[in-house]
């Protein structure tokens, strides 16, 4: 068999319709993005993915590439790349609309979800005629809250999770871990109601603490650690008799 060329990058596309190879120069910098990009420009203008920022901001390029999910914007080829090729492909666990394009509907219901509880998104328990609530920086709930704060909402997380490919109703790690923000904010009305949701059906009991959201999540957040904060407030107030 031939060595691949040093110069060139063989691009598999698991497109609608099934795996398609494309062959562009192997550049220096070249991120999968950029990679994507030159595929849809020089051959397949009707390739369908998505990207906005192209600096790690917006999230929303992830795609799965050598079957884990990654930012493609934040990926340099030289790091995946195997043999001369890389392989990408949509997010997992996620419908496809067409070709590397997710329809991302199922997982930001879940988040609404686990946000609403019974309510809407961060419900203030404050007017616009009341004084700042004051928030000690270094309470640990506060803490609690700064740890996962950082969520941009990519899906990464979703799509590594084998918890969610074997289970359609489990509401995900990034569901989760908006949950255990919400629950740990003072500032929040409906803290109690998002809590009680995140540990009913499909909340942080299903999950196992593989800790593959963990691994993949691009800005390090540690959903897992979120997810095990519900669970030890769902025994404490079970041994404490108490629902709050
Ligand atoms: Fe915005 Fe990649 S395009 S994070």
């Amino acid at each position: 068999m031939a060595a691949p060329s040093q110069h060139k990058l063989t691009v598999e596309i698991h497109r609608t319709g099934g795996p398609v190879r494309y062959e562009i120069p192997l550049r220096d910098n070249q991120t999968v993005l950029d990679a994507v990009t030159e595929v849809q420009r020089r051959f397949a203008p009707d390739l369908a993915y998505r990207f906005a920022c192209r600096v790690g901001v917006c999230g929303s390029c992830a795609m799965s590439v050598n079957g884990i999910p990654r930012w493609t914007c934040r990926t340099h080829v030289a790091k995946v790349v195997v043999d001369g090729a890389i392989s990408v492909a949509p997010l997992r666990n996620l419908p496809v609309i067409k070709d590397l394009v997710c329809d991302m509907a199922s997982f930001f219901e879940k988040w609404t979800d686990a946000e609403h509880g019974a309510g809407a998104v961060f419900d203030g328990k404050a007017t616009r005629h009341d004084p700042l609530p004051a928030i000690d920086p270094e309470s640990p709930r506060r803490k609690a809250v700064d740890a996962g704060i950082e969520c941009i909402n990519c899906a990464v997380c979703y799509a590594a999770c084998d918890v969610v490919a074997w289970d359609q109703g489990y509401l995900g790690p990034a569901a989760l871990n908006r949950a255990w923000t919400l629950a740990n904010d003072d500032r929040a009305a409906n803290a109690d109601a998002v809590k009680a949701k995140a540990q009913g059906v499909g909340g942080c009991g299903s999950c196992h603490s593989h800790g593959a959201c963990v691994a993949a999540c691009p800005v390090g957040l540690n959903p897992t650690q979120s997810i095990a904060g519900l669970k030890r407030r769902s025994l404490f107030e079970l041994l404490r008799g108490s629902g709050s």
